[in-house]
């Protein structure tokens, strides 16, 4: 595709900066010094040039498919050992003999999800060439969000029926049995951010019963993995549980710079057009990526909103400088993803947070937003949950890098948190401003703040 249209007329003369001689009017029509080669209002021709720029990859993309997170690459770069560790702890499946469920865990973007899914993919293929009864099923937890969810989702991945509501959590474990009976198949589950199913829920009942599931079969059997984001997820986990479902530990490090710039080349090479990306740009998304914290997903955001801005500036390339523009515009778009996916108990908690630090300078310990979040749930005739569970909430919201918890001892008072809000006071306001439920909350005056205030 010949790209020698930009500064000259392109056909996209639909704004009132004239396309002919870049110059504006008051009129917003250009000054016609070249009507007859350049027509005004979206010509078909630069109309045409939208649809082929997408259908010949562009100028800077070739594919830009290859860097969505949920593309499977033909290999994963400094993931060797972990491959190789859950390929042989689940390799016996392949016989039908049980394998030992496995825990896997380390922070966003160290390739967990991808590894479970490279890893069950290959192996189904293979059973499927060997004629071998294994059933796979990829279920995420904080996307499902209900026990009845995740169960549902099992059942109907081994062809059993169930409503989307309605039963109890005990008949469709109920269900599940059966079928894995009447199948008689290996079943390999990945249960995703499982994490965010015991946070919310404050119950490992149905991790509970999930790993004994098999003490009741003799024909098929269920094999779980369990993937946490939260290093510090066993903590919440009863030890019955965890003794099961930890049989197998598998830690995900995060990644260097450099092991971030192997996996950025990779995926890069099919993705750009030749000799279109800088590698001085690729280290600094690599670089800027592992400062995160070794986050892949991070490191391929930055790729694709530098091209994309490369793209859209009508650029040769990637630059060092679209880059830094992209790691503006992804940390806007990961805190307003993440804030307007939380859910209500999440909105309150973090509305507290917000008026308790407008409200004092040193920093604030849980029990002080606790009592915040209490009053602006009064205030919102929501009924309140226990200090628990909003620690628990508390711990996801730090997780998430929305708020910043550090715990410090009080000597013999015990250990506390102090919290402090992780992300800008206007991305909470802009973001909940629009929601119905919580937008009173954010003008109400905590009376609680006033009285500590004064004291
Ligand atoms: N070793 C790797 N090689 C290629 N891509 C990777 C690798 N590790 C992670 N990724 C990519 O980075 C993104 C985040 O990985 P993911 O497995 O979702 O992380 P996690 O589940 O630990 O949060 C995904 O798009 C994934 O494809
Ligand atoms: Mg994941």
């Amino acid at each position: 595709m010949d790209w020698k249209l930009r500064g000259g007329c392109d056909g996209f003369s639909w704004s009132s900066r004239n396309p002919c001689t870049g110059t504006l009017n008051s009129t917003g029509t250009g000054t016609a010094g070249n009507t007859q080669k350049c027509s005004h209002g979206l010509s078909q021709q630069g109309l045409d040039l939208i649809f082929e720029q997408v259908l010949s990859g562009g100028q800077i993309f070739k594919d830009r498919n290859l860097l969505r997170h949920d593309y499977m690459p033909a290999s994963l770069p400094h993931r060797e050992e972990q491959i190789r560790r859950l390929g042989s702890v689940l390799a016996p499946a392949l016989s039908k003999e049980r394998v030992s469920n496995i825990f896997a865990y380390g922070k966003t973007g160290t390739g967990k999800t991808i590894v479970a899914r490279f890893v069950l993919d290959r192996l189904q293929k293979k059973a499927r060439d060997y004629g071998r009864a294994v059933d796979t099923s990829y279920v995420n937890c904080r996307l499902a969000g209900t026990n009845y969810r995740v169960i549902a989702d099992l059942c109907r991945a081994l062809g059993q029926e169930v409503p989307f509501t309605g039963l109890a959590v005990g008949e469709l474990l109920d269900r599940l049995r059966d079928a894995l009976q009447s199948r008689g198949s290996a079943f390999l589950v990945i249960l995703d951010e499982i994490d965010a199913l015991v946070k919310r829920s404050e119950d490992d009942s149905l991790l509970y019963e999930l790993t004994r599931i098999n003490e009741s079969l003799d024909g098929g059997w269920i094999g779980v993995i369990g993937i946490s984001n939260d290093l510090h997820f066993k903590d919440f986990l009863d030890p019955r549980v965890l003794s099961s479902l930890g049989e197998e530990e598998l830690v995900f490090k995060p990644y260097s710079s450099d092991e971030l710039y192997d996996i950025l080349n990779d995926r890069a090479a099919a993705a750009f057009q030749p000799g279109t990306l800088d590698d001085g740009a690729l280290r600094l998304c690599a670089a800027m990526a592992a400062g995160e914290h070794g986050d892949a997903r991070r490191a391929l955001d930055l790729l694709r909103v530098a091209g994309e801005i490369g793209e859209r500036g009508r650029e040769k390339g990637i630059l060092e400088s679209h880059v830094r523009q992209a790691q503006q515009k992804v940390e806007h778009d990961r805190v307003t993803e993440v804030l307007s996916s939380l859910p209500l108990h999440s909105r309150i908690l973090l509305i507290a947070v917000l008026h308790s630090e407008n409200a004092r300078k040193e920093s604030l310990v849980t029990g002080d937003v606790y009592e915040v979040y209490r009053e602006l749930c009064a205030a919102a005739a929501v009924e309140s949950l226990t200090q628990r569970r909003v620690s628990g909430l508390l711990n996801e919201l730090d997780l998430m890098g929305i708020v910043n918890a550090r715990v410090v001892s009080f000597g013999r008072y015990g250990r506390t948190k102090k919290i402090r809000l992780g992300v800008e006071p206007r991305a909470v306001t802009s973001t909940f401003g629009s929601d119905e439920l919580v937008r009173g909350l954010l003008e109400y005056a905590p009376k609680s703040l006033s009285k500590q205030h004064n004291h």
